[in-house]
């Protein structure tokens, strides 16, 4: 379905919109400007940034792209793949942990977990003062999350499961 005409389209499109398609943020690291200015050149980096997965699949996409006329030799398509599977890799811990994150992991893993599955806590959105609202709940049914831990875990999960904006 995407015949070569098609290609053409996106890629006349995409360059009327370049700057705009480069506002996308992306982790610092080696290979940064490389994707930078080779990969959104035809589509935002939305698409990128939005994926996990394994090295062999990036490959695989880098490959892909390649083929739709992405300027990347070999050497410059393996620092791509390098960089792609560094951050956004199957595994969220190649991204660095702050320590706070750690805690609150902790807890939903070791404490929240113990009573009910994390699904619900996922599926749960509220703001910070709703979490609060829970989390005070949950330490009257004995999660027992110390009184410091408290706002950083309250933190945690009002930026991860915030209200829905839309
Ligand atoms: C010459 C144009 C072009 C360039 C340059 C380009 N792409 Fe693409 N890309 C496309 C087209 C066309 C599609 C949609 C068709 C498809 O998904 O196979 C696409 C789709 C994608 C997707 C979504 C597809 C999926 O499997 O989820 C990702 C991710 C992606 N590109 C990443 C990249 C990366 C990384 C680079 C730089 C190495 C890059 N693209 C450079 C044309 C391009
Ligand atoms: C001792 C068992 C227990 C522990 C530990 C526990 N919970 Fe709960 N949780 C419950 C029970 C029982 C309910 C359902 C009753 C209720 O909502 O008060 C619930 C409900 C919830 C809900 C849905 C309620 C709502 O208002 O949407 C969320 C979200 C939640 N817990 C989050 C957490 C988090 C985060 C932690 C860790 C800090 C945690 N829970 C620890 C027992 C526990």
């Amino acid at each position: 379905m995407f015949g070569r005409t098609a290609i053409w389209i996106v890629l006349t499109v995409a360059f009327a919109t370049l700057p705009m398609a480069v506002a996308q943020e992306l982790p610092e690291g080696d290979g940064k400007k490389l994707i930078e200015e080779r990969c959104a050149g035809c589509h935002s980096l939305k698409p990128v940034v939005s994926l996990k997965q394994s090295q062999a699949a990036w490959k695989e996409l880098v490959v892909k792209m390649v083929g739709y006329g992405a300027q990347l030799d070999d050497q410059e398509a393996e620092v791509a793949t390098g960089y792609l599977t560094k951050h956004f890799g199957p595994d969220a811990s190649a991204k660095p942990e702050t320590p706070e994150e750690k805690i609150a992991k902790q807890y939903i893993d070791g404490i929240c977990s113990s009573c009910h599955d994390a699904g619900l806590i996922r599926s749960t959105q509220a703001t910070r003062q709703g979490w609060l609202d829970i989390v005070t709940r949950m330490n009257g049914l004995d999660a027992g999350v110390s009184q410091r831990d408290v706002d950083i875990l309250v933190d945690y999960l009002a930026s991860r499961y915030g209200p829905n904006k839309d």
